[in-house]
């Protein structure tokens, strides 16, 4: 049988909270980290997954671990990004940021857990991934994740607060900060699959990073186009902050444009790797046709 997206999505939920129920953990730091992870998000890393996971028939059983752990550092990822050191917001998801409602250092550390839960899930016995599988899949992971991805990224965003950037050095910041993690997700739900073709993967990368750009490009239009309510999370932020962003380099069309060609050069990435990539498709149209 062929599940939906929605399906898969009611499926994730409930492998995610099992994911996070431990009762080993201080009540604390599992309120606040079932806050945020178990909040009301698109789920697009984790659906990434099984779609990748799927275009190459891998297991379902072995991708579960596999998106926990893609949404474990992306709630992570978002936390800290909220911080007032960093974004300084109080809504996301359509509630208080973490930090507001617990306090800063356990949101700190509430963070700190998810990352580390992300390689817990991925490497632990029950997660039925070979031991090949759990050296690649984590190796991927802390790649997109770490100082050369999604840290790196978060790192040259900061730096660029008040600075025009050309648009390589933005094009750079974006496939990091956002990019990263979504080629991870896609590299990683490939992964699970028992043998993968090296050209499929490379075509799944190029696909994965064409709408990792796309998303934070329409992350950026969102920011200037939609509202509080709409979003979440608050708009206009990015104006406020003084952050560099598509909106302000290339302008608000050229922007659009370019999330237009974005997924175009993702889709035809993808071409020919099989029969099983409508799920991927969907996600690449739901990436720039979202309002959320
Ligand atoms: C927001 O990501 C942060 C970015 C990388 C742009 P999402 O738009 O996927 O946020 P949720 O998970 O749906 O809340
Ligand atoms: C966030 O980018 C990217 C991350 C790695 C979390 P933004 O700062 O634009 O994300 P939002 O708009 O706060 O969700
Ligand atoms: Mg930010
Ligand atoms: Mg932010
Ligand atoms: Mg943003």
């Amino acid at each position: 049988v062929t599940l939906s997206l929605d399906q898969y999505r009611e499926r994730f939920d409930r492998v995610m909270n099992l994911a996070l129920t431990n009762n080993q953990v201080p009540d604390r730091l599992q309120d606040a980290m079932r806050y945020s992870a178990l909040s009301n998000g698109k789920r697009v890393r984790a659906l990434l997954v099984y779609a990748a996971g799927f275009a190459v028939n891998a297991p379902i059983e072995r991708l579960d671990a596999v998106a926990c752990a893609l949404e474990c550092i992306h709630s992570y990822s978002l936390i800290h990004d909220d911080l007032p050191a960093m974004d300084n917001d109080d809504l996301r998801r359509g509630q208080a940021t973490n930090h507001i409602q617990f306090d800063e250092a356990t949101a700190i550390l509430a963070g700190d857990a998810l990352l580390t839960l992300a390689f817990e899930l991925i490497n632990a016995p029950n997660s039925q991934l070979t031991d090949a599988q759990c050296r690649l899949i984590s190796h991927k992971l802390a790649i997109g994740a770490g100082q050369i991805g999604m840290v790196g990224g978060q790192t040259l965003d900061i730096l660029a607060t008040a600075q025009l950037s050309s648009p390589e050095q933005l094009k750079d910041m974006h496939l990091r900060k956002t990019g990263a993690l979504i080629n991870a997700a896609v590299s990683c739900g490939a992964l699970c699959a028992e043998n993968l073709n090296a050209d499929v993967l490379k075509r799944l990368s190029d696909f994965a990073d064409n709408i990792g750009l796309a998303f934070q490009v329409i992350d950026d239009v969102l920011d200037v186009e939609s509202n509080t309510e709409q979003l979440g999370k608050r708009s206009k932020a990015d104006l406020a902050l003084q952050k560099s962003t598509y909106p302000k380099v290339l302008g608000l069309e050229a922007s659009k444009q370019l999330a237009q060609t974005l997924y175009q050069d993702a889709i035809a990435s993808i071409d020919g790797i099989g029969d099983n990539t409508q799920h991927l498709t969907e996600l690449a149209t739901l990436v720039v046709t979202r309002k959320h």
